[in-house]
């Protein structure tokens, strides 16, 4: 049987895909290469170069592989970008789940993990979050992902398509060999633009506000590192395959960090000076998005192994000097 991964060629997804092959899994990956690379997807993947929207190509990869369960990564995700082209969001993330849950109910493929955000909460009314929080995005991308949810709540009820939604905090880091990692053009996240300031691509990081309520003005977020992130999609799928309810987890290690305790960790990893300066507040931030992850430990057995983001960092900067241009096929 084959784990079919949607957006195998993205940031997460690659280092899904790698995980999955490194377990011995078959895995067919799809991806339109709009923000991927195929240079990620591991070469004992089979790789379909296509979108989730288009349901033909859809339906013939279906035809074609063996699916017993989809791992839906194929998203738009850049909160700044979905609060200029909300529409963008609502189509590739949004609509795009309901083509793609079409062709799972006619070929009866009932199993999917997808990614959800903490984008999902909003504005948090507790620190940490928990799953059972109220879910009131402040931006359209966390919209979208809400969308999903509750697309694949109603086709559960209705076609027995089981779901793990799981909601990720700041994913960051790279495979420690550095042989995989980020590469998004253009960049938007904290982490790789830190890091593209080290490098000396950038002359200096613009930090997004210092007068949040947070310990020192600027926002917090909770860091999880990719191959943690990949392996809680594995435990999610066990947990299917060994007939677990739909339901969502948040993915994060409980613990915030503000942006400028990020770029001092960078500081410390790279013994780069990394210039700052502060800048207006990004529309659609939220001041603190912490995670409450015990029940991902409890009911997946999520043991993440990355728990300072000192190491997160190391990881990331490994794959930035061993791949300066990223993927270089842009
Ligand atoms: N930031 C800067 N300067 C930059 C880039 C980012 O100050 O040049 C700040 C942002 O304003 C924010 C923090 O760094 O305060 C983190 O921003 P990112 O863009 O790295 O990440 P986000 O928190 O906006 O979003 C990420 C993912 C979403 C996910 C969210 C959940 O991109 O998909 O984490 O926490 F929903």
């Amino acid at each position: 049987m084959t784990v079919l991964v949607l957006g195998g060629a993205g940031y997460i997804g690659s280092h899904a895909v790698d995980r999955l092959i490194e377990k011995g899994e078959d895995v067919a990956v799809v991806d339109n290469l709009v923000t991927g690379h195929a240079k990620a997807i591991n070469e004992n993947a089979r790789f379909y170069e296509g979108d989730i929207r288009d349901k033909a190509f859809m339906a013939d990869v279906f035809d074609r592989e063996n699916v017993d369960a989809v791992i839906h990564f194929a998203a738009f995700s850049i909160v700044p970008e979905s609060m200029k082209d909300p529409l963008k969001y609502f189509d590739n993330n949004t609509g795009g789940v309901i083509a793609l849950l079409e062709v799972m109910r006619d070929h009866n493929v009932n199993k999917i993990v997808f990614s959800s955000t903490a984008a999902t909460y909003g504005e948090p009314k507790q620190i940490p979050i928990k799953e059972t929080d109220p879910q009131d995005p402040t931006n359209p991308y966390g919209q979208s992902k809400l969308g999903m949810e509750k697309i694949m709540k109603w086709c559960d009820i209705a076609y027995g398509i089981k779901f793990v939604a799981l909601r990720y905090f700041n994913v960051a880091g790279a495979k420690p060999d550095g042989s995989i990692g980020e590469d998004h053009h253009p960049e938007t996240h904290l982490v790789p633009i830190i890091l593209q300031v080290a490098a000396g691509e950038r002359d200096q990081l613009q930090i997004f506000g210092d007068d949040y309520p947070t310990k020192d003005g600027t926002c917090v977020r909770d860091y999880v590192h990719v191959v943690d992130l990949a392996d809680a999609h594995i435990l999610a799928m066990e947990y299917l395959n060994n007939g677990g309810e739909s339901t969502a987890f948040n993915l994060g290690s409980s613990t915030g960090f503000s942006n400028m305790e990020m770029l001092q960790a960078a500081r410390d990893v790279t013994g780069q000076e990394i210039p700052a300066e502060m800048a207006p507040r990004r529309p659609g931030d939220p001041s603190t998005l912490i995670a409450a992850s015990d029940k991902a430990r409890d009911v997946l057995g999520w043991d993440p192994q990355f728990d300072d983001v000192h190491e997160i960092i190391k990881t990331a900067w490994n794959w930035k000097q061993k791949h300066p241009n990223g993927y270089n096929d842009r």
